[in-house]
């Protein structure tokens, strides 16, 4: 009897639970009718397309205060990085096998193709040791000093298309990273040193190893466009005795204020590289 009973509830309780999902008798679906779900499909359509609307409009309005040429929010001018090319902290080649040093010959050939002679003279002839300060003028894009490759003499790879690869006298180039607005007080320049016993010989280009101020201020991407970045090339005078040891040659921005001594960065205003070249 009891069982019956139970039977009966629980087919009762299947049918309501059915029920709660279409109940044939209303037209209802989970409790509601079709109307009933439309309109609040068609709410929170509407709903969600006003706030992505809101969205657009705010991003909209926000670009539409913000300048290409400009740079919106700069507190203060950060340092510099300096960097290398070859791009590569770990330099090793065997001098006698062309096969070995081919990587960073044509790699510091391609890099210096924008400082091409021929690309070089539709930059401006700049005043050596003045900024070239171009703040004043209505002009949006910003006039580029030039930079020819030859000033970097035997670094240059016209005279040597080695760069000294060959005969164990390699050529790296430094470069500091552009930051946008950065005028260095002073006369910035690259001194290199290797840490051994011994001195190796150097020889910087252009003369010193020096930046010239005509190379600053930098106005950003878009406004100076034709920009090149002022290099310093060293060449590092390798003896026999310095050929198949790993040197460590570390290279500072020293003569202004930049920073070349920050404890946590230690590529702001240096770098230090490895050298290893074998006979
Ligand atoms: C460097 O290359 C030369 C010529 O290919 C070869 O004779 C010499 O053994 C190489 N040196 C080293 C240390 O691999
Ligand atoms: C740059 O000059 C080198 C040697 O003079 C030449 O081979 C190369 O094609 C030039 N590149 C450009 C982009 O003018
Ligand atoms: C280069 O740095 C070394 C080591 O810090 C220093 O002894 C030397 O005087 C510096 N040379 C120049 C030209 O500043």
């Amino acid at each position: 009897m009891a069982s019956t009973e139970d039977k009966a509830a629980s087919k009762e309780n299947t049918s309501s639970w059915k029920d709660s999902f279409y109940n044939p008798r209303t037209g209802e679906v989970l409790g509601r009718t079709a109307s009933s779900w439309a309109l609040i499909l068609l709410f929170y359509l509407v709903f969600y397309c006003f706030l992505a609307g809101m969205f657009a409009l705010t991003m909209w309005v926000l670009l539409l205060t913000l300048d290409d040429y400009v740079p919106r929010y700069r507190d203060r001018v950060p340092f510099p990085g300096l960097a290398i090319r070859p791009n590569s902290l770990d330099i090793m080649f065997n001098k006698s096998d062309p096969l070995k040093y081919a990587p960073y010959v044509q790699h510091l050939e391609s890099f210096l193709q924008r400082y091409n002679d021929t690309e070089q003279e539709k930059n401006e002839a700049c005043i050596p040791g003045q900024y070239y300060d171009q703040d004043d003028d209505s002009e949006m894009s910003k006039k580029a000093c030039r930079f020819k490759r030859g000033s970097l003499s035997l670094c240059s790879g016209l005279s040597d298309t080695n760069f000294g690869y060959h005969d164990g006298k390699p050529c790296v180039l430094l470069k500091m990273n552009r930051i946008i607005g950065l005028k260095p007080l002073g006369d910035p320049y690259i001194n290199c040193t290797v840490k051994k016993d011994n001195p190796v010989q150097m020889h910087y280009f252009p003369s010193e190893g020096r930046f010239d101020k005509m190379y600053f201020p930098y106005y950003g991407k878009k406004a100076h466009e034709n920009y090149v970045q002022p290099l310093v090339a060293v060449k590092l005078l390798l003896t026999k005795e310095d050929y198949n040891k790993e040197l460590s040659v570390e290279c500072r921005v020293e003569g202004s204020n930049l920073r070349n001594d920050d404890e946590r960065d230690k590529f702001l205003g240096r770098v230090t590289f490895r050298i290893k070249v074998v006979e």
